[in-house]
Formats: C-alpha cells, sequence, structure tokens
C-alpha cells in the first residue's frame, strides 16, 4: 500500500485510469487468443501510485498514450489493413484490440439487467478511445462517437468517467474500495472532475451516466466472452453508421477516426 504523501504525487485521475488499464489487461490475459478460453496466469499486483509516479522518467512514452500506439513491454503489432468504408464492427474487429472485451461484457451486463437501448450501446462505446489516448477518456470516447448515437448515449459515455469517483447506494454504485486503498479515505477528485459530477448530477439524465458505472466495475470477469453480433439489431437502431466509413465521412471528428485507421503513419 502506497504512503498517504506519495498518492499525491500522480493524479488520480491517472491512478484510476492506469487501474481501468490493468484491469483490462488482466481480461484479456486471461484469455486464449481466439478461444474465450481461461488461460494459466499469475496473478499480477496493481503498482502503487509512488511507483507510477518513479516510473516517469524511465519509459520513452507518457502514460496517457493509447493501446494502438504503445504496448507495454511487447513490441507493436502489424495491424491488419481495414477496409475501404469501415463500419463500426471492423473497428472492434480490426482495431478495439485491448479494449473490446470490457466494453462487450459491460453491455452484455446492462442488457442483461434491462437497461434502456442507449444505456446498453453507451455500455459498449464507454471505453474503447482508449485505444488512442487514455487521458479523459470518458470525453474522448464521447468525442468519437457524438456523431453517430443519440445525445443520451454521449452524455453517458462523457460523464460515467466522472461518476467513478461518487457513490450512488440507491442506483447501486458503492465508491470503490480500490481507490479508498489507492488514494486514500480523504480523497477529493480534481476540481473540473467535481464540476462536472455536480453538473451531471443535477442533470435529467444523470441516471443513464450513472448506469455506465454501475454495469462498468463488474465487467472484468476473465473468460466471459461476448460476441458483438449480440448487439448488431441494437446498433442498427440506434448508431448512424455512415456509408462512407467511419474516417470518411467529413465529420469534425473523421481525422480520430483515420488515426484508428492509420497508427503508423508519420504524418
Ligand atoms: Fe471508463
Ligand atoms: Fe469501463
Amino acid at each position: 500500500m502506497p504512503e498517504p504523501n506519495t498518492l499525491k504525487t500522480t493524479s488520480a485521475e491517472a491512478m484510476a485510469d492506469a487501474v481501468e488499464e490493468f484491469l483490462q489487461d488482466e481480461l484479456n490475459r486471461s484469455l486464449q487468443p481466439g478461444t474465450g478460453q481461461q488461460a494459466p496466469r499469475a496473478k499480477r499486483r496493481f503498482p502503487t501510485a509512488a511507483e507510477i509516479a518513479a516510473q516517469i522518467e524511465t519509459r520513452h512514452h507518457r502514460l496517457g498514450v493509447g493501446n494502438l500506439f504503445y504496448s507495454g513491454e511487447q513490441h507493436v503489432r502489424k495491424l491488419s489493413p481495414m477496409p475501404e468504408k469501415p463500419a463500426l464492427a471492423d473497428f472492434f474487429r480490426l482495431r478495439f484490440l485491448d479494449t473490446s472485451n470490457h466494453v462487450l461484457q459491460s453491455a452484455n451486463l446492462a442488457q442483461k439487467n434491462g437497461l434502456p437501448e442507449e444505456v446498453v450501446l453507451a455500455c459498449l462505446l464507454h471505453d474503447v478511445s482508449q485505444e488512442l489516448i487514455h487521458v479523459d477518456h470518458g470525453w474522448w470516447s464521447a468525442h468519437i462517437f457524438e456523431p453517430y448515437v443519440p445525445e443520451k448515449t454521449a452524455f453517458a459515455i462523457r460523464y460515467h468517467q466522472a461518476l467513478r469517483f461518487y457513490a450512488d447506494e440507491a442506483a447501486g454504485y458503492k465508491y470503490p474500495e480500490l481507490y479508498l486503498e489507492l488514494f486514500g479515505e480523504d480523497y477529493k477528485p480534481e476540481p473540473y472532475v467535481e464540476a462536472a459530477y455536480q453538473m451531471a448530477r443535477k442533470h435529467k439524465w444523470y441516471d443513464l451516466a450513472r448506469m455506465v458505472t454501475v454495469n462498468d466495475l463488474y465487467s472484468f470477469e476473465p473468460g466471459v466472452v461476448v460476441e458483438l453480433e449480440q448487439f448488431t439489431d441494437l446498433l442498427g437502431r440506434h448508431f448512424k453508421q455512415p456509408p462512407e466509413g467511419l474516417g470518411f465521412d467529413n465529420t469534425p471528428v473523421a481525422h480520430i477516426w483515420r488515426s484508428i485507421i492509420w497508427p503508423d503513419r508519420p504524418l
């Protein structure tokens, strides 16, 4: 457990994101490639705040860099080319390689819990921007999907990040014990996170964003594989797939999709 004074050396947002990344990595490592079977593995320990802070100047990359651009101790893989007019499903298949298991599980859980389709969709998309960047991933995920999803869905995706830090036991969300251990009992989120929470708390769509956090934490179940096909009809109803393909439709976010298509291009 880190000493209380070392907790302040790394922002809690960064730590919370590092926790998410660690859990996603654990989930992905737990699955045998292509089989959905559980793989034998040694239990790993989550690094402390002090360890993360101490590593900053030992790395050639920033902690916030996305999974597509940096793959830890291993070399990055050669990516398969995308179709000319890529659909969301192509990104799940060919680019969202580290985040898809987690978001599929989250959407599966939300669907099983009978939540509105806008929330199931938010769960399905809420973390995939982490392939690009980890910093402020709620805002990034909402941003890249905003032109294509219902407004309610974009709202739920954006604010799930801030809501992680605030309990709502009536809604079924307890403050995560892991955060208590990592950040200490008297931890206060950064002012912009608090402001986002306060805004969302009073908003008529608060429950939608809250439901993403409720169906998020419990969605790192090793050995459970959910296929995107389970959501094909839902996507048909609520995701406006551009006929030109994501990245080529001239929306204000098209260039971001192209960066995901071609992460190896230098310029
Ligand atoms: Fe998240
Ligand atoms: Fe998540």
